[in-house]
């Protein structure tokens, strides 16, 4: 059985993406094959497409951290054929050949049952932004910061986890603020639930002062570098700071003052690894309590021959929302 997928090869040359042919024998080893319906374009996608080699690790390789589908075959107990399934994380579409592809193979522990409520879109809609996304807003709550605590900030506004911890935040009634990039898109964030919206400049601070006007109960960063660093010292006193991105930076210049004057949490989100009971627990609430009614506004689909131009997009900050990607040429 032959198959399109999306290739990405690196030698000393460089790196090129291309689809390309492969059969089921090809596929990494696993206990579950499953032919993918949908997965999605996320950050860490585009950069495994440019064979950044902390995301792409091998070569050639298959790119996509998402697939949803349903089950061809399996080995693993639970797990049924014809069961509908998704897969978020884990080392899908960095060490392990991922979702942009027809068919993947994977461990059965990395399966989760589609669950009650989504369709194979709605899940991939969320993808691992969403999943992100409600670990983000998971450790706001955590932190015990309530909507009448104030603004939330949120970062990267336009994104994936950006868009859909906006869209989550105000469910629960939270007050939330975007940041972003592209003023043009106010009215969609304003839909998708955002009070108000900032330009990127108003959290970069250039001054060095240790401690800035407390302005946020919290933040969602999927920035990182300065931003992340002006977040810190202008979050109120125990308010928390979800740091999940580094799209702007890896670097965090901070000093203690922001943790120790202000008892300001600064929460790291690892959304690959996170254990087996919480990730069922955050799929419920996706699909439960949080699931978005307006997910449809930010979500378009694309094929495996145009993933190359949207990864283009993406690094450069340009897309809005989530992408799908479909297993077609
Ligand atoms: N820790 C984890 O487990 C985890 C999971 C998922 C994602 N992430 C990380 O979270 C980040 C966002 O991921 P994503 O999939 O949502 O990506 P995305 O859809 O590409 O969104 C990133 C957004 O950041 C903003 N942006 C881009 N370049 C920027 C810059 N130089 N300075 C400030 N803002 C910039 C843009 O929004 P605006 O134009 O609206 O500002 C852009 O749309 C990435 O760094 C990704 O690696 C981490």
């Amino acid at each position: 059985m032959s198959f399109p997928c999306l290739m990405v090869r690196r030698d000393e040359s460089g790196t090129t993406r291309g689809v390309e042919t492969i059969a089921v024998e090809d596929l990494p080893p696993g206990d579950v094959l499953i032919e993918v319906a949908c997965s999605s374009l996320n950050y860490k996608d585009a950069l495994a497409c440019q064979g950044h080699p902390g995301v792409m690790q091998q070569s050639p390789h298959v790119p996509g951290i998402d697939a949803a589908g349903v089950v061809v075959e399996s080995a693993a107990a639970a797990i049924q054929p014809g069961d509908a399934v998704l897969v978020t994380g884990y080392d899908l579409g960095t060490t392990h050949w991922g979702g942009f592809a027809r068919y993947v193979r994977v461990p059965g522990e990395w399966v989760v049952p589609l669950p009650e409520g989504l369709t194979v879109d709605e899940a991939m809609s969320y993808g691992t932004a969403g999943f992100t996304a409600a670990q983000c807003v998971e450790a706001i709550q955590h932190s015990g910061i309530e909507p009448a605590a104030g603004e939330i900030v949120v970062t990267g506004a336009t994104g994936g986890v950006g868009s859909l911890s906006i869209g989550i935040l105000a469910k629960l009634g939270y007050q939330v603020v975007a940041v972003t990039g592209k003023p043009e898109q106010e009215k969609m964030l304003c839909q998708l639930g955002a009070k108000r919206i900032l330009p990127r400049e108003e959290v970069q601070d250039t001054s060095n002062k240790p401690l800035l006007r407390a302005r946020w109960a919290a933040a969602v960063d999927t920035v990182g570098g300065n931003t992340l660093a002006t977040l810190l010292r202008s979050t109120e006193h125990r308010g928390c700071v979800a740091a999940c991105g580094l799209v702007a930076g890896t670097e965090l210049h901070t000093t203690v003052y922001p943790f120790i004057l202000r008892g300001v949490t600064l929460d790291g989100i690892d959304s690959a690894q996170c254990p087996r009971k919480e990730r069922l627990e955050i799929w419920g609430r996706l699909s439960g309590p949080w699931k978005l009614e307006n997910l449809n506004q930010i979500v378009r689909s694309i094929k495996l021959s145009e993933v190359a131009s949207e990864v283009e997009a993406m690094l450069a900050g340009n897309t809005f929302g989530r992408i799908l990607v479909r297993p077609e040429i």
